[in-house]
């Protein structure tokens, strides 16, 4: 036991080394970093009245992200666009940019993912789907895309008897779909399907930061 004091000190830089590399770098690199507007004044101070991005997400998309990690969309869905010569995200209208750390600092979970069985959803709320057609096709996938992969979320879903007139947020199945619920029934959403929907909606990355312009 002679060389107790030198196993100590090994055991005290190892963790000393890895905390600095690893906890103490990485916050000196992103720790301080902060909303900003699109544009900076020649100091590089963020412009008076303009609005900060990222944008804080409303309250129900942030319960809609709950729903998202219940859910575990994550299995097949990124939320990173990769810069270029890193992949063909930006080539297949992922994102009009690369996503840079300052797009997350607001979100105390982080849904990067690492599968991309279908696209990537870092950008879905800038893509001209609206919310009838992410209820059809959380409903059902086969709805709106024939043939996809992706599992159904029906039991987000309710059926019901129409009790009178049909209810303004009934599902709109195209016409003779073979997936419309029997005459006479309706299909609403949950209120865990209509805060899933609006966070699908609120995901954007349509602003520019300094670090991550939009090109022209
Ligand atoms: C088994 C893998 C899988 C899971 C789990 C999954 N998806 Fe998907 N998703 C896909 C595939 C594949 C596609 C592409 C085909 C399509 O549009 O259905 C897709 C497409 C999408 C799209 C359309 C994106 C676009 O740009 O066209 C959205 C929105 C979406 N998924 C949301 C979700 C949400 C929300 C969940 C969790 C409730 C989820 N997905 C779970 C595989 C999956």
């Amino acid at each position: 036991m002679k060389n107790l004091p030198l196993l100590f000190c090994g055991i005290f830089f190892a963790l000393a080394f890895s905390f600095t590399g690893l906890i103490l770098s990485s916050n000196i690199q992103l720790g301080s970093l902060t909303q900003t507007t699109e544009m900076q004044d020649e100091n590089g101070n963020n412009m008076e009245g303009e609005t900060l991005y990222p944008l804080t997400a409303p309250g129900l998309a942030q319960q809609g992200k709950q729903v998202y990690i219940e859910m575990g969309c994550i299995y097949c869905h990124t939320q990173q666009v990769r810069r270029a010569g890193f992949g063909a995200d930006v080539e297949r209208n992922w994102g009009p940019r690369a996503s840079v750390a300052r797009d997350y600092i607001l979100q105390d979970r982080v849904l990067l993912g690492t599968m991309r069985t279908g696209p990537d959803l870092m950008h879905v709320g800038g893509r001209p789907l609206n919310k009838d057609w992410h209820h059809l096709h959380l409903y059902n996938p086969q709805i709106t895309s024939p043939g996809s992969t992706m599992a159904p979320f029906a039991f987000l879903y309710e059926t019901r008897e129409i009790d009178g007139a049909p209810s303004a947020n009934a599902l709109k199945f195209p016409p003779n779909s073979e997936y419309s619920p029997e005459a006479g029934y309706e299909v609403v959403p949950t209120r865990r399907a209509d805060a899933l929907v609006e966070y699908m909606l609120s995901l954007k990355l349509d602003y520019s930061l300094p670090e991550a312009p939009i090109a022209e």
